[in-house]
């Protein structure tokens, strides 16, 4: 196959899927969806798009295998742990005062995010918990379904006693079953997270924010949208509140001059 014709036979995939699937390709990068779309046909032995066209519009397993694919909810608990140490001392001053603390995650999926929050400032001494307000949002009601249930399973890919380890007593804040791989998250914890379906491109703006993160969501997403996307955190965050990206995430120019680095190279910026 040339250049060409892998242009349009990729083009041909991505306007079926525009068409005909519960999915919208458009705000999403063309290299992410050609990847996605690459491994299926890998998985199905389809050698070009338009034999896998083929096989996209003549199968629904294989459009609900294409369409779990193309969802991009890998998360965990305290993702990079190192940023989590530095978020340890952000909540720690945060709620020093005493008032109320509001803390947005952002594209949260299935709930680790919010709950690594959540956890965190219970069993850090330093950190009043009971100042702080959770807002945890994401596009896809089926993860909220998950992110507010709060069981997750370790896998053979996936170690969520591992993935604890930044608390210093795991179990005041989880039930974990007998064989160490089902984890139920307590009810105390989940109080202090509410959950919502919200589109960061087209969702109603938030406001009065003094935590927000938004991590591993913008590397997916087609530039032309990002700067929309960074436009609704910034107004979202108030004057010396605290943003945190993705570890592979950059500020764009433009949003730049917005905020301070608190902490560079853990992506952690304050709002002048
Ligand atoms: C890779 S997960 C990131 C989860 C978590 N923030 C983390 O860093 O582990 C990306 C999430 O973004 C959500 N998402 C995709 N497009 C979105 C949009 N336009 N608005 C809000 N959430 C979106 C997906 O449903 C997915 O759950």
């Amino acid at each position: 196959m040339n250049r060409t014709e892998t242009g349009q036979g990729l083009a041909n995939v991505i306007e079926y899927i525009a068409n005909g699937m519960a999915f919208e390709p458009d705000s999403y990068n063309e290299s992410y969806l050609d990847r996605r779309i690459s491994a299926r046909m890998r998985r199905t032995d389809c050698e070009e798009y338009a034999e896998y066209l083929q096989l996209l519009s003549s199968s629904d397993d294989e459009r609900a295998a294409l369409l779990d694919a193309l969802s991009i909810n890998v998360t965990s608990f305290f993702r990079n742990p190192p940023v989590w140490e530095r978020l340890r001392d952000v909540l720690a001053d945060l709620t020093a005062s005493g008032g109320t603390v509001r803390c947005w995650s952002a594209a949260c999926a299935d709930g680790r995010e919010p709950y690594s929050i959540a956890m965190l400032a219970r069993d850090d001494p330093n950190i009043r918990d009971r100042s702080l307000e959770i807002t945890a949002t994401d596009i896809d009601a089926e993860i909220l379904k998950t992110a507010r249930d709060g069981k997750y399973e370790s896998t053979r890919t996936t170690d969520i006693g591992e993935q604890l380890k930044p608390l210093s007593a795991p179990k005041e804040h989880v039930d974990i079953d007998a064989d160490a791989r089902s984890f139920a998250v307590h009810d105390r914890v989940k109080r202090m997270v509410s959950f919502e379906q919200h589109d960061l491109i087209s969702g109603t703006p938030k406001r009065g924010y003094d935590l927000v993160l938004c991590r591993n969501l913008l590397i997916y997403i087609d530039s032309s949208y990002k700067t929309p996307i960074f436009e609704t955190l910034t107004a979202a965050v108030d004057a010396g509140g605290f943003l945190t990206i993705g570890k592979s995430e950059t500020l764009p120019r433009s949003i730049r001059e917005e905020y301070d680095a608190y902490d560079r190279s853990n992506h952690i910026y304050r709002r002048e």
